[in-house]
């Protein structure tokens, strides 16, 4: 239909309609909304942004400007039913929306909290949950209804650009601490999107890519966190990725998004798509059918494909009908429908006080030769240009427009520490000129890079620099810096390993500090992992400190000084090399999706137009620890200032929930938290499984010297079950199952058994892979 006879379609239906009655949306007659809609309006309901938003304002990505400038989309208002906007915004690590409005002197600066893999590093369900309250009440106070996060995908492989964005490589830790985020957003009565469902593993070519998993794999581990926040959170609503799975787009795969989200796991929320318009290659009928319930941010020409695939019979009526329900409920429970008057003045005060506490205990030490704390620090030279603009969040569309950012100077400042004038003053007028440089050659292309604090290239530090710097310092502190982001994968070289620069710097001042007895800091100031083996012996202390958000350059004062005793624990694999991960084979190295390179010949690139997880089941420690391959640092591994002592597990059976229950001891000498992690070693039965698996952990609160604290981890029996494909069903094996208590993966303290019967429950016969792969297996 052409869009001037649609528009006089829906005019005419719009003047008969309101000869009758109107009813007014409320919580109570969406069954009399739904029959009092046109088709027309039915369609528009699914389709975000509208004839007025989305072509021309771009609503997209951050530039949507009609209800909360920079908030990322909207829903489309019928004002004749009562229904109102909706208005969405990203996510995950703050509300990102513009700092500045146009004739408007007042900030709207939203607090940077620290990126996924920080917050996730802290093992604190609680702390995260009250993340969540903060960023749920900043949503709510910024006027916007729905906040687009947590994201729930898996760290497949170190080079994903949106790790950071992600909690983990284990689907236990990322559906609980998707859980907390969840519960804390939405209690402030706004609402998540839970992103992106599903095996959004890598950035390149993201929105085409077919990520072939087997459905085995993508049960126990990609599905797995989703499915865990799904049952235990209910999101509002869920963000359909935009590669395939299995040979369909995830936006518009029934499997996914209604046999598996909603009939094995009865989700009840919404389902919208990443941020795409019109697919050439898929029917906006398909997605609809398939129950993805609102396209974002959609595109006009949707609206009428709608209403003409109903017309012709490609759609059923009823379906529509069933989404627009849907779309009803979840716009009754908004903010903007009950009416609530925001106050664009959320108190950034408290949350700064969140933010710090957070990303403090999300920070992992790595290392520590008898260096840290350092209590008596004086004057530290400060090397690397990360010290100088350190990083609080990552690039894309999970960056938040923050009013400020502590470096490493300021946190140093803020305990009475100086750092040497020389230095700092060189690094200060480097960092300057590199932001007007990269202001003054600002690519257009790279717009998700644009958005966010970018990374400088690091200078060169002589020996002479460093002779220089040496006598004037208690002590050196090298920050090493990462940036990644939205639609672009990591490389090995220059971002996983060192630059030559970087490895310069730190065995010069390594020489030239140990030769007078002095110590050298690393401090890593990155979103996801990188290469530590080769140089880490060459230096005292290391902290990982992520992009820790605005608060980061105190939170690792905290640490240095001792203020705070480090409780961070890695979520995953330190690898020593990149390519010992198996994934890494079946990752896409060295494409530029703005540049093209090494894209061309679409339809047949390997890692670009498809890419076979032929690691299957053996994603991060699952692989190192079941085949022996070493790895710098393990899943799980961090160190403290004090020493813990843990007993030996208690386990009991209720129902079908397994009680875990263990006594922490802190028995060295400073307050200090500790983190029980529950491996679950299954019997010898008819599935091959890792060595081991994480199923549960708990944290501590602060203990004193001495003190001890029990606790009570819950595991559900059916978490233990494997995936039988062949009998589309969760299967435990019975037999006896030890419950290992570790403080990594590699490191077991205590154990104890219990004796399982068999447990069976049926799903949906879903996702079946579209060719045969060689998935990796033992022996
Ligand atoms: C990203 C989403 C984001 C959306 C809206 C997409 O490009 O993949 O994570 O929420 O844009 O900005």
């Amino acid at each position: 239909m052409k869009k001037r006879t649609l528009m006089t379609g829906i005019a005419i239906a719009m003047t008969a309609a309101s000869m009758t009655a109107q009813p007014k949306l409320t919580a109570d007659n969406i069954d009399e909304i739904v029959k009092a809609m046109t088709l027309e309006e039915k369609a528009q309901l699914l389709v975000g942004g509208g004839n007025d938003g989305f072509v021309g304002s771009g609503a997209m990505l951050g530039h949507q400007k009609k209800f909360v400038p920079g908030a990322a989309g909207y829903t489309v208002a019928i004002p004749r039913l009562g229904i109102p906007s909706t208005v969405q915004c990203d996510g995950p690590a703050g509300v990102h929306i513009d700092a500045h409005r146009e004739g408007d002197s007042k900030n709207y600066f939203a607090t940077g909290f620290p990126i996924g893999t920080c917050l996730a590093s802290t093992w604190n369900t609680d702390l995260v949950e009250q993340v969540g309250q903060a960023i749920g009440n900043e949503t709510r106070e910024y006027g916007c209804d729905v906040i687009l996060g947590p994201g729930l995908n898996l760290h497949r492989n170190p080079l994903c650009g949106r790790n950071f964005e992600y909690y983990s490589e284990d689907p236990i830790v990322t559906g609980l601490i998707g859980t907390a985020f969840v519960k804390g957003v939405q209690s402030q009565g706004v609402g998540v999107s839970a992103k992106h469902y599903v095996a959004n593993s890598q950035e390149t070519d993201r929105t085409r890519v077919d990520e072939r998993v087997s459905p085995r794999a993508l049960r126990e581990l990609y599905l797995k966190g989703f499915e865990m926040v799904v049952r235990r959170s209910n999101p509002w609503t869920i963000m359909s990725a935009y590669n395939k799975v299995n040979g369909h787009y995830a936006q518009g795969s029934k499997d996914l998004l209604t046999k598996v989200l909603r009939e094995d796991w009865g989700y009840k929320g919404i389902v919208e798509t990443d941020w795409i318009g019109k697919r050439k290659d898929l029917p906006v009928e398909t997605e609809v059918a398939a129950g993805n319930d609102l396209m974002m941010p959609g595109f006009p020409a949707q609206v009428e494909d709608i209403v003409a695939a109903v017309k012709a019979g490609r759609l059923n009526v009823t379906d529509v009908d069933r989404n627009v329900r849907r779309m009803l409920e979840y716009i009754v429970k908004t903010p903007r429908f009950k009416g609530y008057k925001f106050s664009s003045e959320p108190d950034l005060k408290a949350h700064a006080a969140i933010t710090r506490q957070s990303s403090t205990e999300g920070m992992v030490l790595l290392k520590n030769d008898n260096t840290l704390p350092i209590r008596s620090l004086k004057t530290v030279a400060l090397f690397g240009v990360s010290s100088y603009n350190f990083m609080s969040g990552g690039l894309g569309s999970g960056c938040v427009n923050v009013g400020y950012s502590v470096d490493m100077v300021t946190g140093l400042k803020n305990i009475g520490v100086n750092t040497t004038p020389q230095l700092t003053e060189i690094y200060q007028s480097y960092v300057k000129y590199a932001k007007a440089k990269l202001e003054a050659d600002k690519n257009p292309m790279m717009w998700f890079l644009n958005q966010g604090q970018p990374k400088y290239d690091e200078i060169e530090i002589t020996e002479r620099c460093v002779a220089h710097e040496e006598p004037l310092a208690d002590a050196a502190i090298i920050t090493i810096g990462r940036q990644a982001g939205e639609g672009m994968d990591r490389n090995i070289n220059g971002e996983f390993n060192l630059t030559k620069d970087e490895q310069d710097m730190i065995f010069r001042v390594s020489d030239a500090f140990h030769a007078k007895n002095k110590k050298v800091i690393v401090i890593i100031n990155s979103g996801s992992v990188m290469e530590t083996a080769s140089w880490r012996d060459r230096v005292d202390a290391i902290l990982v400190a992520w992009q820790p958000g605005i608060e980061g350059g105190n939170s690792v004062a905290d640490i240095l000084t001792g203020k705070v005793n480090p409780s961070g624990r890695l979520t995953m694999t330190w690898p020593i090399a990149a390519t010992d991960h198996p994934s890494t084979a079946n990752f896409p190295q060295d494409y530029d999706m703005y540049t093209y390179k090494n894209m061309e010949g679409s339809g047949h690139v390997k890692n670009v137009d498809y890419t076979n997880h032929e690691e299957d089941i053996y994603v991060g420690y699952r692989y190192f620890d079941t085949f022996n391959k070493r790895v710098a640092y393990p899943f799980g591994f961090g160190l403290s200032y004090t020493t813990f002592e843990l007993t030996k597990p208690v386990v009991k059976l209720n129902g079908n929930t397994i009680n875990v229950s263990i006594n922490v001891k802190n028995t060295g000498d400073v307050a200090g938290k500790q983190v029980a992690q529950v491996y679950v070693k299954a019997p010898k039965g008819n599935y091959e499984k890792p060595t081991r698996e994480l199923k549960a952990f708990g944290k501590t609160k602060e203990l004193k010297p001495g003190e001890s604290q029990t606790l009570t981890m819950q595991i559900d029996k059916r978490d233990l079950a494997s995936y039988d494909e062949a009998g589309c069903q969760w299967k435990v094996d019975a037999g006896v199952y030890t419950f290992q208590i570790g403080t990594d993966v590699e490191t077991i303290k205590a154990s104890a058994t219990l004796k399982l019967t068999e447990y069976t429950e049926k799903t949906t016969d879903a996702l079946p892979l579209q060719q045969p792969m060689n998935l990796l297996k033992q022996q």
